[in-house]
């Protein structure tokens, strides 16, 4: 159900391409700066955004419980047939507002947002942020990571810094753990100049419902 889905644009009509692309990028690589912040006991997982589940298949083998939400059919399609483990349950949902999700009334321990964020506008990203903060059990973390640089041709991007990110999580109760600032791990996207910002905030265990 990716039509109409703002963020999304871009992405099913290069869909072939991007998943063979996408397929070459490490999760360890890619993740390195974070993994820290990733528990060291089983424990359950939200992965917003989820492409075709690289990330998914790589918390699901460290012995998570991965729920991954995508809204492009093929990248869930795709998802399905290279990562068929059944730690990872596939949904069709989207930011901003997440309704199939929310409904489900579930909490976790770990909310990943890996290169999806600057695909929201500021009025959806305030929305979505509130969705972030519900979505968190107590004492759980949202790992986050922001695109800066040209935008591919197509795609629905703006402009999202760390300081705005802050600011939203801040108002919604979430910490800052950790905030660096890296290049792509793609060597194409690093020839082109595209750098990342990675948060890390945490939903402290005395925030009240
Ligand atoms: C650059 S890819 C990142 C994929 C994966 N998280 C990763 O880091 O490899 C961005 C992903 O966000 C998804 N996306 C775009 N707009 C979205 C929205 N409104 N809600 C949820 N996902 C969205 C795209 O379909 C795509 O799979």
């Amino acid at each position: 159900m990716s039509i109409d889905i703002s963020g999304t644009e871009g992405y099913a009509e290069r869909a072939d391409a991007l998943i063979e692309q996408w397929r070459t990028i490490s999760f360890a690589d890619q993740h390195a700066p974070v993994l820290a912040w990733i528990p060291r006991v089983p424990s359950r997982i939200v992965d917003i955004g989820a492409g075709i589940g690289t990330d998914a298949a790589g918390f699901a083998a460290l012995g998570h419980t991965v729920l991954a939400v995508e809204p492009v059919d093929a990248f869930r399609r795709a998802a399905r047939e290279l990562h068929p483990s059944p730690r990872i349950e596939w949904l069709d949902d989207s930011l901003p507002d997440l309704t199939v999700l929310l409904a489900r009334r579930d909490r976790f321990d770990v909310v990943m947002l890996s290169a999806v964020w600057m695909h929201l506008d500021a009025p959806q990203r305030e929305r979505a942020m509130q969705c972030v903060a519900a979505l968190l059990r107590d004492g759980g973390v949202s790992i986050m990571s922001l695109r800066h640089g040209p935008v591919p041709d197509g795609r629905r991007m703006f402009d999202v810094t760390a300081d705005e990110t802050i600011r939203l999580a801040s108002a919604h109760g979430l910490r800052l753990v950790r905030e660096l600032h890296t290049s792509s791990v793609q060597p194409a996207n690093r020839a082109n100049g595209v750098t990342w910002t990675r948060l890390v905030f945490e939903r402290p265990a005395d925030m009240a419902y």
